[in-house]
């Protein structure tokens, strides 16, 4: 049987010989040498993506916050920061990792409705670039813990500028009835307060709409609205340095999918903020590394209920749980090509009917002992992984060239008790 070299749609991912490959390494090869499941990364895909941001925003002055929520493992940041990236973060323990991956704290910036004083605390004492207030409530708590430590707190407000970002309901942020920031037409007395406290630095404005846009038109909207309020600001005399423009451009999850260039993003975005002299921060998560990695996992069983089909494998839910939660869809291929086909519901493990990676799917035939590999799963897969049903999180490997390594080690049942063995 003569299969020939068929790319995917998904750059440094690819079939030579009929076996897949992630840039030079076999991916078969991997996962019988480490195990499965596995999440693998291409690192030329993520430096791809960050050189395209780069190249997108160099005429002008921008700070790249990569958005550790999308995968926060720290061999990874470690790439992502020797870019000259920064880290946006949203609690104590994604700080944590950007310093221990080696962000320098004056490109940390920290979003989020509920920050602890612990938190908050441990983000003074590092002297973080700024924080992306939500609440009032949340600038009066920063002002008195800086007070303690001598300080003056970097902040931004986060204007939410009631923008629908046409994307999936879960993931939209930037809507009115949201519980993200601090509503448009509100924008003004909020500076007006923020501005009363001695030990808060006024520093910038912060929106996030939502995550993964596709429609690019909707930060051109975000941005004159929020460009609007730095007007308004610099009349009443409260100037401001960064305008952050947050994150969530999309990614292909199907091979049809068309979508929006950091590149469009910025001949979209620049020209507004331009126009308010500040400088541009921009959050960028899963665009940097969705597409980079993808879930490997062997077939355990096959099952025939009559006319339904399903493969049933030795991940689900627990290691990737966007189409449980979201419906999301997720290309699936088989790693050794086949020319018979099959349709079948890729599902998991776990003891529940929404713990599937794929229903319907047509798919290369596989048998038990297969693998396949389900893609664009480099953001927001790792990252929202659990432990449930007592299920080890699976090892990640980066590929580098004709090079891989592993960049975490799998889990084993002692990781998973270890709190609760301490106090048998
Ligand atoms: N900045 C802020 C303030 C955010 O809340 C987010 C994402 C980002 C930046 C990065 O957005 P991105 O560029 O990755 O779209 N779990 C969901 C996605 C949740 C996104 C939350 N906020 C999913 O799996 O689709």
């Amino acid at each position: 049987m003569e299969i020939s070299r068929n790319n995917l749609f998904i750059e440094y991912f690819g079939y030579i010989d009929g076996k897949l490959y992630c840039e030079d390494v076999s991916i078969q090869n991997v996962a019988s040498k480490v195990g499965t499941p596995i999440y693998i990364y291409s690192k030329k895909a993520i430096l791809d993506k960050i050189n395209q941001y780069k190249e997108a925003f160099k005429d002008y002055d921008t700070l790249i916050c990569y958005a550790l929520k999308a995968n926060s493992n720290l061999s990874l940041l470690k790439i992502i920061e020797e870019q000259g990236l920064g880290a946006d973060i949203v609690s104590g323990g994604e700080l944590y990792k950007a310093k221990k991956a080696g962000f320098p704290s004056n490109r940390i910036v920290y979003a989020g409705v509920g920050k602890t004083d612990y938190e908050i605390e441990f983000a003074i004492r590092e002297g973080i670039l700024s924080f992306n207030v939500e609440s009032l409530m949340e600038l009066e708590v920063i002002d008195q813990i800086a007070k303690k430590y001598d300080k003056k707190a970097n902040i931004s407000i986060r204007i939410n500028p009631d923008v629908d970002p046409k994307t999936h309901p879960y993931i939209s942020t930037g809507l009115k009835k949201s519980k993200f920031g601090i509503d448009i037409d509100q924008g003004l007395d909020a500076y007006r307060y923020a501005a009363k406290f001695d030990n808060l630095n006024i520093i910038g404005i912060h929106c996030h709409i939502g995550s993964q846009i596709t429609d690019i038109s909707v930060y051109k909207e975000a941005a004159e609205k929020t460009a609007d309020l730095v007007f308004k600001l610099k009349k009443e005399g409260i100037e401001l340095q960064y305008f952050d423009m947050g994150g969530g451009l999309g990614i292909r999850y199907r091979p049809e999918d068309n979508v929006p260039t950091p590149k469009d993003l910025a001949d979209i975005i620049i020209p507004v903020v331009k126009q308010t002299g500040l400088k541009l921060i921009i959050e960028p998560g899963r665009s940097i590394i969705g597409e980079a990695g993808a879930l490997i996992a062997k077939v355990i069983f096959l099952k025939d209920k009559g006319d339904k089909h399903f493969v049933i494998v030795d991940s689900g839910m627990n290691d990737l749980i966007r189409p449980s939660i979201y419906n999301a869809y997720h290309h699936i291929v088989s790693v050794k090509q086949n020319s018979e086909k099959m349709v079948a519901d890729i599902v998991g493990p776990i003891c529940e009917t929404g713990d599937f990676l794929g229903l319907e799917r047509e798919i290369d035939k596989v048998e038990r002992g297969d693998f396949i590999a389900v893609l664009s799963a480099g953001a927001y897969g790792a990252s929202m992984s659990s432990n449930y049903n007592v299920r080890p999180k699976a090892a990640e490997v980066l590929i580098d060239g004709e090079k891989f390594s592993i960049i975490k080690e799998r889990e084993d049942y002692r990781h998973i008790s270890l709190f609760e063995e301490e106090i048998l």
